[in-house]
């Protein structure tokens, strides 16, 4: 198989680790070793001092299969398959489809959403948001465009990179559309629960309609991307056979330790949870003054969930030169759209790190010194 570069992930591999801020970042606060055990319940630390180091169940851990089913309403361990979240998109995309099918996906998209079907010779529509009405989408667009062999649909709520959240009504209509057609729905939810009211929560695709596969996992909400933890749900079964078959070609099954670190984390998600949304809403308020005071140059659709949002430079500054500069002048990482192949003069800013004001700071003084 031979795959277009992950243009985000390039981006992150050169720069990520060299700049002094990561302000495009999607994740949380990343959570130390020390604090994670500080909050750990008396039975995650009895499994994580009995654990050993042997390969695990493929599915995942049964402990830690038991606490992802109890994020869902009707979802049992038996519906849950652990592993990295992005090697679930590979999975979920190789095992659904074959070059004759037909897939809407949002976009812009992580890229994988819609690379990996277009690497298998798909074809793939993309259903555009609307940049001049809160990102909104267009549920028209989407009747209008599925066809005889239209397979799957694509949606990730809340959405990277524009942070949109449809409402509840729109959410379920687009799941009603979906089954007048019969079409399977793949959700990536990797932002949920970081909904700013608690009233805007979707459910879980996975909870309304058994044609869905969802995936999550701990690497945005929980603050763990390190642990390279993630988990799909479906309750198709025989889908859910493919995914296994798939996966003895990616991973086989996941890290021993990461499975028992998820569950530490798990069994203390509200905490964790309302650290991040402090984090992000002080920052987004930080964020929407800065705009204000630059709204010659930037605009910007305050997101209603998680943990980034989408703004638009004035069109005099091209966004790649930009972000480019700002990383070269300040240490600054913030990601252009080009990175997602977007054709908007838009730039990827990320709430969930604590070092937000600094680099914030460090972006008005690079916007002083240039003179925008
Ligand atoms: C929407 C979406 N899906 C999937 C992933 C993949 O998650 P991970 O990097 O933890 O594999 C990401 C990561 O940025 C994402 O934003």
């Amino acid at each position: 198989m031979r795959i277009k570069d992950f243009k985000l992930e390039r981006f992150f591999a050169e720069h990520e680790f060299s700049v002094k801020y990561v302000l495009g970042a999607s994740d949380c606060e990343g959570i130390m070793q020390r604090d994670l055990f500080s909050m750990a319940d008396k039975d995650s630390l009895a499994l994580w001092n009995n654990l050993k180091l042997g390969y695990t169940e493929s599915q995942g851990h049964p402990v830690l299969r038991e606490e992802i089913s109890e994020l869902y309403q009707g979802i049992e361990a038996k519906d849950v398959m652990v592993l990295a979240p992005q090697e679930g998109i590979f999975v979920v995309i190789n095992s659904l489809l074959d070059k004759k099918d037909h897939v809407i996906v949002t976009f812009p998209a992580y890229q994988s959403l819609y690379e990996v079907a277009e690497t298998i010779g798909c074809e793939v529509t993309k259903w555009m948001p609307d940049p001049f009405n809160n990102w909104e989408l267009d549920v028209d667009f989407l009747r209008r465009n599925i066809k005889s062999n239209t397979k799957l649909l694509v949606i990730n709520f809340p959405h990277n990179p524009t942070g949109y959240l449809p409402t509840k009504e729109k959410f379920l209509e687009i799941i009603e559309i979906a089954k007048e057609h019969v079409l399977y729905v793949f959700s990536d939810e990797m932002y949920r629960f970081l909904e700013y009211e608690k009233t805007d929560r979707l459910p879980s695709a996975c909870e309304i309609y058994d044609k869905s596969v969802v995936l999550f996992g701990m690497s945005k909400t929980f603050s763990l991307p390190g642990l390279r933890i993630g988990w799909l749900i479906t309750k198709e079964k025989e889908l859910f056979k493919k995914f296994s078959s798939f996966k003895d070609y990616t991973t086989i099954c996941s890290s021993a330790p990461s499975e028992i670190l998820s569950i530490m984390a798990l069994r203390t998600k509200n905490r964790i949870i309302d650290i991040n949304l402090k984090i992000i809403k002080n920052n987004l308020n930080l964020f929407e003054s800065f705009v204000s005071k630059n709204n010659e140059l930037l605009s910007f659709i305050k997101p209603r969930a998680g943990s980034i949002a989408f703004p638009s430079l004035n069109k005099k500054v091209d966004s790649s030169n930009f972000c480019l500069n700002l990383i070269k002048e300040k240490s600054v990482m913030l990601l252009p759209s080009e990175v997602y192949d977007y054709k908007g003069n838009n730039f990827r800013i990320g709430f969930g790190r604590t070092n937000f004001s600094e680099a914030i700071n460090k972006l008005e003084e690079f916007i002083n010194e240039k003179q925008f």
